[in-house]
C-alpha cells in the first residue's frame, strides 16, 4: 500500500504548495470568497473530532489520529512565519472539497458520497476551527471525569459509533450493543488491544472509570 508513504513523506512540501496557492488566490482580486462569518466554532470543533480527528492530530480538538499529517505541526511553522489565518481557512476548506487524486482523505463535498458529504456551513465551521487553532499551542478544555460524554467524544468517538454521544467512527466496533461489563470496558480502555490504543497514562484512572460507567449505562439495552 502506498498509504503510509503518502501520509508521511511529502507532507511539509504539500502544505507549502497549498499555502502558496492560497496566498496567490487571495492576493488577486475576484478570488472566490466564502463567508467565514457563518462559521459556528463549537460545531466546527465537534465535526472536526468526528470527521477528521481519527486521521489528524490537533491539540485544540484533543485528537491524535496518525494517518494524515499532524495539523499543529503543519500550520505551526507558517503561522510563525506570519501567514495570515485567512490562508489557513482557505487551504483547509479547499483540501476538504478537493483532497486531490489518489488521496486517502475523503472528498467531503461530494453529494454522491453521503457517508462523507458535509453541508457548506459545516465545511466552513470546520475550516474556521482549524484556522483559529492549528499550531497555536492551544489545548482542548480539560475533559473532566464529570463529563464522560464529551470525554468519550474527544477520546473515543473518532473510532466508535456510540449513539448517546452522537459519534460515528467506524475503525472500532459500535458500542451501542456491546455486552461487556464495567470492569471489562475499563480494562479495554486502559490496555487497548486488537487495534485500539491503550489509554493508561493518557487518561487518569478516574476518567477511565467514568468512561466505563458511561459506556455501560448509556448504551442501548
Ligand atoms: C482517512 C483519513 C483522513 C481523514 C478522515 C481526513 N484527512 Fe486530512 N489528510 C489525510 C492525509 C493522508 C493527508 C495528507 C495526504 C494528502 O494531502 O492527501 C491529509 C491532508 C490534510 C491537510 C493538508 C495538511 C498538510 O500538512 O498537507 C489538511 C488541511 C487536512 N487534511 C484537513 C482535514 C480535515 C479538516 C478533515 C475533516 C473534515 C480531514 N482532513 C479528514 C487523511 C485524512
Ligand atoms: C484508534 C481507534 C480507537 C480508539 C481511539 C478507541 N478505540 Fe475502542 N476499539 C477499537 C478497536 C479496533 C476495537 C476492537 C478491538 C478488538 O476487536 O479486539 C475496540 C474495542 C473497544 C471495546 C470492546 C467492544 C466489544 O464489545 O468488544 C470497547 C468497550 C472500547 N473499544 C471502548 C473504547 C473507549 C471507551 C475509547 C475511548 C477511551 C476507545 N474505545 C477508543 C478502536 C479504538
Amino acid at each position: 500500500m502506498r498509504r503510509s508513504n503518502r501520509a508521511n513523506r511529502p507532507r511539509r512540501l504539500a502544505l507549502s504548495a497549498l499555502l502558496a496557492a492560497a496566498a496567490l488566490a487571495s492576493a488577486g482580486c475576484g478570488a472566490t470568497t466564502v463567508d467565514r462569518s457563518d462559521a459556528d466554532p463549537v460545531a466546527g470543533q465537534e465535526l472536526f473530532v468526528q470527521r477528521c480527528g481519527g486521521c489528524h492530530t490537533l491539540a485544540a480538538a484533543g485528537t491524535q489520529g496518525q494517518t494524515g499529517p499532524n495539523l499543529d505541526d503543519g500550520f505551526g511553522f507558517p503561522r510563525e512565519q506570519g501567514f495570515p489565518e485567512s490562508t489557513f481557512f482557505e487551504v483547509t476548506l479547499e483540501k476538504m472539497e478537493k483532497p486531490g487524486y489518489g488521496s486517502v482523505m475523503p472528498d467531503f463535498d461530494n453529494p454522491d458520497d453521503p457517508d462523507n458529504f458535509l453541508e457548506e456551513h459545516e465545511l466552513v465551521s470546520i475550516a474556521d476551527f482549524v484556522a483559529s487553532n492549528a499550531g497555536t499551542g492551544a489545548e482542548p478544555p480539560e475533559a473532566s471525569a464529570d463529563d464522560p460524554e464529551s470525554l468519550f467524544a474527544t477520546s473515543c468517538g473518532s473510532c466508535h459509533v456510540f449513539t448517546p454521544a452522537g459519534t460515528s467512527g467506524t475503525t472500532g466496533p459500535s458500542l451501542d450493543d456491546t455486552t461487556l461489563g464495567v470492569e471489562e470496558v475499563a480494562r479495554q480502555i486502559a490496555e487497548g488491544g486488537g487495534g485500539m490504543p491503550p489509554f493508561e497514562g493518557q487518561l487518569t484512572d478516574e476518567q477511565i472509570e467514568a468512561l466505563a460507567e458511561y459506556v455501560t449505562s448509556a448504551r442501548r439495552r
